[in-house]
């Protein structure tokens, strides 16, 4: 019987457009004094607007194998940098006395090295791995952002981008069980890239991006890992009850591949876990 999850996701015609956000109808006053959104939002527009440099890393691996270059460079990359574009209108538009141009630089200057080519995983199977495990981790982000968003225009954007996010894990896992076949990695290797993958999940990225951000805000007050943990506080808060845990916990259990009944037993457990990961 064929496996349903060896067929190709069904490329739709792209789902939306930036001209179609009504930047113009925003309820300012429903978020302009929210710091926590600002750093959020601000923090997401800089990792979106990189991906160039990711799509860059990842056609090089990839590079003999046209269906997933096309789609990195046809679909992938111009999305993600839509995700970034939108982002960051949504936060001038908000937000007009803050220089995004100069904080984001700051941001590609501190992040750039931790995103070398010699960084992504050993096989194409194992890097699709790590790019689920990366795009489970925003489908979440985004996923809780839509939830529990104060102002109307933002759940709308931020609605769009999560769905384009499931839509690139779909895309990412597809290839992986192409590679799969291919290269067999164990469970246990997978195990450990899904580990070693959530253990460093928004850490490198996310400090420095909101560490620009408050930099560029705050003229002469320099980011410190109080501040930061100040800004986890907030945003653990909205994920203890708003996060979408089960979801996350069945995304990252599936490359896995493990039978019905452990993954039925496991996902209970996991999503115990994930709540203390995200939320402490
Ligand atoms: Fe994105
Ligand atoms: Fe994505």
């Amino acid at each position: 019987m064929p496996d349903p999850d060896t067929h190709l996701p069904i490329v739709a015609p792209h789902p939306w457009l930036i001209d179609q956000i009504a930047f113009d109808c925003i309820a300012h006053e429903r978020i302009v004094s929210e710091d926590t959104w600002f750093y959020v939002l601000a923090a997401a527009s800089f990792v979106e607007s990189l991906s160039d440099l990711y799509t860059h890393n990842l056609l090089g691996h990839m590079e003999d194998d046209p269906e997933a270059s096309q789609w990195l460079r046809e679909r992938w990359e111009p999305e993600e940098l839509q995700h970034g574009r939108a982002l960051r209108r949504y936060v001038e538009t908000v937000w007009p006395a803050f220089d995004w141009q100069t904080a984001f630089d700051g941001f590609c200057a501190d992040y750039r090295p931790y995103c070398k080519p010699e960084l992504l995983e050993p096989t194409r199977a194992l890097e699709m791995v790590a790019r689920c495990v990366v795009e489970t981790g925003t489908s979440g982000l985004y996923g809780l952002l839509q939830q529990i968003s104060p102002e109307p225009v933002l759940t709308t954007l931020v609605g769009h981008i999560r769905s384009d996010e499931v839509g690139h894990y779909k895309y990412f896992y597809h290839f992986f069980l192409r590679y799969r076949e291919i290269e067999r990695p164990s469970r246990w290797q997978v195990a450990h890239v899904l580990r070693q993958r959530l253990g460093v999940i928004g850490q490198e990225d996310a400090y420095l991006a909101v560490k620009n951000a408050f930099e560029v805000r705050n003229p002469g007050r320099k980011f410190s890992p109080e501040d930061f943990q100040r800004f986890q506080h907030t945003a653990g808060h909205w994920a203890r009850t708003d996060y979408p845990y089960e979801m996350t916990v069945k995304m990252l259990l599936r490359p896995l591949r493990l039978p019905g009944f452990i993954n039925r037993m496991a996902l209970p457990l996991l999503m115990r876990q994930a709540r203390r990961v995200v939320a402490p």
